[in-house]
């Protein structure tokens, strides 16, 4: 019989190598919280007392422990996350919500004053939904579809709406033939996080994002790396509502192509920083005609 503080210590001597102590507690935690069904400030408290009655959690326990040696993200061991208040299921087919996107939808919202008008949003690459269900949670009347090349993607971003109780209407569709998307729609609002990482850059990154996480959403070739907004162009200047506005988030190394990009097009191009300090996001309105 195991408390959680013994398991704690396994875990601290088994990831020692990987994982800095704040992060092997954020994961170890994140791990007890699903396991044990209880609140982690509550398991912070009672660490020695808490045991393990009949070793069925440790179990649980040692099976993740194995997964996370192998580099394996706990998001993905867990198989789920939590994005802006909401839970959202991942799996190898989709990439993990992360902080600055849940920045990008603050953005958002705080420039909607009243949360209740009917408003036509569309997510462009929506991968596991967590950008179009935050939304559609906190825009009870708008709606809201997903675009995502990704069938295995779709399936999941699916699955995630009805978890959350929320209807988006999720569409498999390439971004890159964006004239062929046809919608039948003005958007008020165009939302996007697409590929952004030049091929090159995956040397400077961490190898379990790009051991685990789809490549798919995350690269694109060094040659022509702003191929996804050229198509957010194009398929805006189609779609998008004369009042309406676009928010991307972009690769801090690009800022600036990425800011001159959408100037060639649009009035108003706001740059923005993440909390990191990284310039991440764009906000563009008032299309040149
Ligand atoms: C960076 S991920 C973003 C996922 C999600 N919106 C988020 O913020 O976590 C990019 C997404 O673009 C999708 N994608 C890649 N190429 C695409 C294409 N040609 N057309 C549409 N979606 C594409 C991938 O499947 C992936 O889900």
């Amino acid at each position: 019989m195991k408390s959680l503080s013994e398991i704690r210590q396994q875990y601290i001597k088994q990831l020692s190598e990987q994982y800095s102590l704040q992060e092997i507690d954020i994961i170890f935690y994140a791990l007890a919280e699903n396991y044990l069904h209880i609140n982690k400030s509550i398991l912070k408290l009672s660490l020695n007392e808490l045991k393990d009655e009949n070793d069925l959690k440790y179990i649980l326990f040692l099976n993740a422990l194995f997964q996370l040696k192998e580099g394996i993200p706990y998001q993905y061991v867990l198989g789920s996350t939590i994005f802006f208040g909401c839970e959202i299921l991942v799996n190898k087919n989709v990439l993990i919500p992360r902080p600055e996107t849940e920045e990008l939808v603050e953005w958002i919202l705080k420039d909607i004053n009243n949360k209740n008008q009917k408003l036509q949003i569309i997510d462009l690459c929506s991968g596991s939904g967590c950008i179009s269900i935050a939304l559609a949670k906190n825009l009870p009347k708008s709606q809201i579809d997903g675009i995502d090349v990704s069938e295995k993607a779709l399936e999941l971003s699916q699955k995630n709406s009805v978890l959350n109780k929320v209807s988006v209407n999720y569409i498999q569709t390439n971004l890159l033939d964006s004239e062929k998307i046809n919608t039948n729609k003005k958007y008020d609002i165009i939302v996007s996080n697409p590929p952004y990482i030049k091929k090159s850059e995956k040397r400077d990154m961490d190898e379990r994002v790009y051991k685990f996480e789809p490549n798919e959403a995350l690269f694109v070739t060094d040659e022509n790396p702003l191929i996804f907004y050229k198509e957010i162009i194009k398929f805006s200047m189609m779609n998008l509502n004369e009042k309406g506005k676009i928010y991307i988030e972009i690769n801090q190394n690009l800022s600036e192509e990425t800011q001159e990009l959408f100037l060639k097009y649009f009035t108003f191009v706001e740059l923005k920083k993440d909390l990191s300090g990284n310039y991440r996001m764009i906000k563009a309105e008032a299309a040149i005609k």
